[in-house]
């Protein structure tokens, strides 16, 4: 995810004086549609050797340990040989310690395997190689996890909300489930899988799967998930959890404090569900609960089957937020149900994802709430793509883009991804582009694809349907060209008129806007107010917003994320204290890498940000320690402290 760049890159933007509102310029070099088409091939972030060997079914039998940080016990796989010729079994693994490798043989006996864990790849991890000349149908592996397994974090008590029990939870996408499973890690691979976990009696442990609202806290669990997912929808959490339910088969699992608030602010969530099944067909998972993670969640919200995982700063009391469930819902459909086969094709999931989400506030919010959400990521992809390479911001990405799939260009996998449908939408009209996605994600239901199995199956279900309405050249020119094509459909939001002319006055003449109008300005408002903003304003500018406003210490990260670089840019020194409050608080990448790269390109920001990420990092994911730890090693700072500079 690179969202967190957008702030950066806007920034480079405006000190070179270029105008937010501009539309992107394609890049000079675009891949010819014939270069860039592919066929099924491996998934360059796996070492699995899938078309040989796949797993079709995973059995866990796991120990939860809060002292040591560990997860130890076996997983043992139901195997399908697809070669006959095959000796070995690949699996991925990262920082696993292996105990013991056993096959079962036609007598039913575990016996002894042969194995080898390569050299650890920074980005792959270690390759791990077990011998199988017999081809046995099981294989077992006994392994115990790293304290510092990428993929999980381990919070003590004092870091949870209730400040009782030890909380411990997964994030698997990309490619970090290797660090708690060995496994073929590769969303090309797709296996049922059961669990039985136990862990200290008085923790509630709940996985990607058939979760049970009702289930006793006694330390000992089992969980199935009959339906085949990929590798990366494996999660587990573990912590003091309580349910409250939301419809028969809709709820929200939080820490007790959190669980009534939580429930309040998605109430809406059976109403998404319903709006989704009317749209693409039933949904097929049968329970969808939320669990409601711990702030330091890395990601906004991660669309784990049955029980989507949440970052707590989207409950900021009015529902302005909840387009993320509408978002993790729709990854039922978009992601869940027809996977990508591998991330380079990532749009498939997100892109999707991100044009059904829209598809929902629109249908629970209107279309003024679905458009102005739609305007915020356009200009955020305006953004980005002046500093994304060209190769990345082509939706059907060749092998060999991105080493790390962590780094994929948001903007480009979601908002440009989402855009491409909205301009099918809009060329096929509503009713039969509609029918299309349905018949898509039937035909495809269960399986995992690449763009070039879309393209083949829009060609023949879309543009040869109805001839007349999309040329192939248009078409192609949004899967295999950088940039935004100039067939891209515009959108306006009224509301954001206002907040302009809103932001222009105040800038000239120093008058805010009436509070009978920013009064029912809600969070999107708000953050098109601030991003809009010179790159730059006045201690007194900014004293007078804040003073109106309250922007320092708002308990809404979305305008955290807008504001502090901009106090932070601006030498408004007065909001450090909060600043660092709130980088110590959560840990959403999103949210905070912005800020981050502000303050370390100064020496007193620099100090700051050290200090803070000192404090916060025993609280931070792996994932944003990377992050940070990063930004501040490679940061190069102004000898001397920014000036603010007088705005316009
Ligand atoms: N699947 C993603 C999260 C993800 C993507 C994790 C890539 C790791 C690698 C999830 O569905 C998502 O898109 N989350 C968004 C929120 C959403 C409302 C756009 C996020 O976390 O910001
Ligand atoms: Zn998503």
């Amino acid at each position: 995810m690179r969202r967190f760049a957008l702030l950066l890159s806007c920034l480079a933007m405006l000190a070179a004086g270029c105008s937010r509102e501009s539309t992107p310029t394609p890049a000079s070099t675009p891949a010819k549609p014939a270069e860039a088409k592919m066929t099924v091939e491996r998934d360059e972030h796996s070492y699995a050797e899938a078309d040989k060997v796949a797993i079709t079914d995973l059995a866990l039998d796991l120990k939860i340990d809060f002292d040591t940080k560990t997860l130890s016990g076996t997983a043992t796989y139901t195997l399908d040989w697809k070669d006959k010729a095959a000796k070995q079994l690949v699996l991925d693994t990262r920082d696993l310690s292996i105990d013991k490798v056993e096959g079962e043989d036609a007598a039913g006996q575990w016996q002894p395997l042969q194995y080898g864990l390569a050299k650890r790849d920074d980005i792959l991890g270690s390759k791990f190689t077990i011998e199988t000349p017999a081809q046995n149908q099981h294989v077992r592996v006994t392994y115990t996890t790293s304290p510092e397994a990428s993929g999980l974090q381990w919070l003590d008590a004092a870091m949870t909300e209730g400040k009782k029990l030890p909380f411990m939870f997964s994030q698997s996408q990309q490619i970090h489930a290797r660090s708690w499973v060995p496994l073929q890690d590769t969303p090309s691979v797709r296996y049922t899988y059961t669990a039985h976990v136990v862990s200290r009696p008085d923790v509630m442990v709940l996985m990607s799967a058939d979760n049970n609202p009702k289930a006793e806290r006694n330390g000992d669990y089992n969980f199935k998930m009959p339906q085949k997912i990929p590798s990366y929808l494996m999660a587990i959490a573990a912590g003091d959890l309580v349910f409250e339910p939301l419809s028969p088969r809709a709820g929200v699992w939080a820490e007790p404090a959190m669980a009534k608030k939580a429930a309040k602010e998605f109430e809406d969530t059976e109403k998404m569900i319903e709006t989704a099944e009317k749209l693409y067909g039933p949904y097929r998972w049968e329970r969808y609960d939320i669990l409601v993670l711990p702030p330091s969640f890395p990601y906004g919200g991660m669309e784990n089957p049955r029980l989507t995982f949440a970052t707590p700063t989207v409950i900021v009391g009015d529902k302005s937020l909840v387009s993320l469930v509408a978002h993790e819902l729709a990854h039922s459909w978009s992601g869940n149900l027809v996977t990508f086969a591998s991330a380079k094709d990532g749009w498939l999931n997100e892109g999707f994802t991100s044009y059904v989400e829209n598809r929902i506030v629109e249908a629970l919010y209107g279309k003024e709430q679905a458009d102005m959400e739609s305007v915020i990521a356009r200009d955020e992809l305006k953004e980005e793509f002046k500093s994304v390479k060209p190769e990345a911001q082509v939706l059907a990405q060749k092998p060999g883009t991105e080493k790390n799939p962590d780094d994929n260009s948001s903007a480009t996998i979601y908002t440009k991804g989402a855009w491409f449908l909205q301009f099918l939408e809009e060329r096929f009209g509503r009713a039969d582009f509609d029918a299309f996605l349905r018949g898509y994600f039937d035909h495809f239901a269960f399986q995992s694809i690449n763009s070039q199995q879309f393209a083949d199956y829009a060609k023949a279900n879309l543009l040869n349907k109805y001839p007349n309405k999309v040329t192939q050249a248009e078409f192609d020119a949004w899967l295999y060209e950088p940039g935004i094509p100039p067939t891209a459909p515009q959108v306006l939001a009224a509301r954001f008129g206002v907040v302009k002319t809103a932001r222009l006055g105040w800038l000239g003449s120093g008058q805010l806007p009436p509070p009978a109008i920013t009064g029912a300005w809600s969070t999107q408002e708000w953050v098109h107010f601030l991003e809009g903003m010179p790159k730059t304003l006045r201690i007194d500018q900014l004293t007078q917003l804040d003073g109106a406003y309250h922007f320092t210490g708002t308990p809404n990260g979305e305008i955290a994320q807008r504001w502090y670089p901009l106090a932070v840019r601006s030498g408004y020194t007065q909001a450090n204290d909060a600043i660092a409050a709130f980088l110590e608080r959560v840990g959403r990448r999103k949210l905070i890498i912005p800020t981050y790269e502000e303050l370390v390109k100064t020496e007193a920001g620099l100090e700051l940000a050290k200090q803070v990420f000192a404090k916060a990092k025993p609280g931070y994911h792996p994932i944003t320690t990377g992050t940070v730890q990063k930004l501040i090693d490679e940061a190069k700072p102004a000898t001397a402290p920014a000036t603010a500079t007088p705005a316009q």
